[in-house]
């Protein structure tokens, strides 16, 4: 929808470039006392407040009965898991989420069912292919041999197949490919060399608006998706979220779950920020300006996988295509990585490796090419675009430097 509309929506954003948008974000740091609080602070120390101690606590734990072996052997675990956050800081070192609750991220697609599944895909043939399910009319749901589904899409640009796929590694460089469904490239043959995988779906090749022998790419179908708002920090109207929205005074009172939700969150604003990808919260953003209550409807390309864990659907919009329009929508990727001073320890490594080494392009060249058979048929980011993506790293990292020495300062 956005794609369709972009041009309307570009032309939008030029007119409005003047009303300065951003500004809307200036922070209400002087309004909110004690931001980067001690670690021992009333909130997350052991003698916190009731309410952070009895959320994190999970309900009905102690009246339900248990029956059976695995039941008793799950309700310990729970138990642990209340009593561990009961007593440990969601946060480490004013900046890092804990390892405890991070621990508790549900695991979404592991490395090695992810590469298990890419193999069979990749091996199998496509048995069928259906309208409808996989969102816009280009896009198709792929029945495959091996009995799983996709949901193929077929980029009007090529440069949006390759954003998918690139986002995909960019993903696995950072260390949160676990979110992300996993994404292969195919390529569209009805007949020749490479026609034996679409052979079966030669007449529903005939009916949909792909050109013969494109690229296009296949994620795997995740049941059950539901939808997902953005949660509190970037719920409120945006002049109240701002620098450090994401910061430990914000955790007061929030409960396990909604901790855990905000751990991939905070992964998940880097990313679009690394990649420019405006398909996601920053068309919310952006629609604020005529639809104030924009923030508590589902975000776009992000869904819920029935284990309650985040999944990061359609990146076609980063990279080449994000960068391309960086000047229309960077005024809300900004801000937005601003309001993030909590991250997962493991991103900010692979951040600071990234911007030290300056290799963020050469890297994620070399794990493409390593894990995309066909990595050379959509070619690579531009000299200028793999600029862009170092800087942005850069960017990041210095970013979170700064939430660092402000977390230090509050513990003066
Ligand atoms: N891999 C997938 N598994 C399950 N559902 C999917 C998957 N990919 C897309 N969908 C469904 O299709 C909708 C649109 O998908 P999306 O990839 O965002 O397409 P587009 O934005 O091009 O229309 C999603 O909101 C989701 O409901
Ligand atoms: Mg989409």
């Amino acid at each position: 929808m956005v794609r369709a509309g972009l041009g309307r929506a570009a032309a939008l954003a030029v007119l409005l470039a003047s009303a300065s948008l951003a500004g809307l974000w200036v922070g209400r740091l002087a309004e909110r006392p004690g931001r980067f609080p001690r670690e021992s602070s009333p909130a997350l120390s052991p003698s916190a407040p009731k309410t952070f101690r009895t959320l994190l606590t999970l309900p009905g734990e102690e009246q339900r009965p248990s029956r059976g072996r695995a039941r008793v052997g799950r309700e310990r675990e729970r138990g642990r898991a209340a009593a561990s956050a009961a007593s440990s800081s969601p946060v480490r070192g004013g900046i890092f989420w804990s390892r405890w609750l991070e621990a508790q991220v549900p695991r979404g697609f592991p490395a090695s069912e992810a590469s298990s599944w890419l193999a069979a895909a990749r091996a199998a043939s496509v048995v069928g292919l259906e309208r409808g399910g996989c969102g816009r009319a280009p896009n198709r749901l792929a029945r495959l041999s091996d009995g799983s589904r996709a949901c193929v899409r077929y980029g009007i640009n090529p440069e949006q197949v390759q954003g998918e796929a690139l986002s995909y590694h960019l993903a696995g460089l950072l260390g949160f490919q676990e979110r992300l469904p996993p994404v292969a490239l195919s390529r569209v043959e009805a007949s020749g060399a490479g026609g034996r995988r679409w052979a079966a779906v030669g007449e529903e090749l005939r009916g949909a608006p792909w050109a013969e022998g494109a690229v296009v790419s296949l994620a795997r179908w995740v049941d059950n998706l539901t939808d997902v708002v953005a949660p509190q920090p970037w719920r409120a109207p945006l002049r109240e979220a701002g620098p450090g929205a994401l910061s430990p005074p914000a955790l007061r009172g929030l409960s396990l779950a909604q901790l855990v939700e905000l751990v991939q969150w905070s992964d998940l604003i880097l990313f679009d920020y690394l990649t420019a990808n405006f398909d996601r919260l920053v068309s919310n953003l952006f629609s604020l300006q005529w639809d104030p209550r924009v923030m508590h409807r589902a975000t776009r390309n992000l869904h819920r996988a029935p284990d309650g864990g985040l999944v990061f659907l359609d990146n076609e919009a980063g990279l080449g295509h994000g960068y391309r329009l960086l000047a229309v929508w960077d005024r809300y990727n900004e801000p937005l990585l601003r309001s993030v001073c909590i991250f997962r320890e493991g991103t900010a490594a692979r951040v600071r490796d990234l911007h030290r080494l300056r290799n963020a392009a050469s890297e994620l060249l070399h794990i493409y090419r390593t894990r995309e058979p066909l990595a050379e048929s959509l070619g690579f980011l531009s000299d200028q675009q793999a600029r862009l993506l170092q800087e942005r790293i850069d960017l990041v990292h210095q970013h979170i430097l700064d939430c660092q020495a402000q977390a230090a300062q509050e513990h003066l």
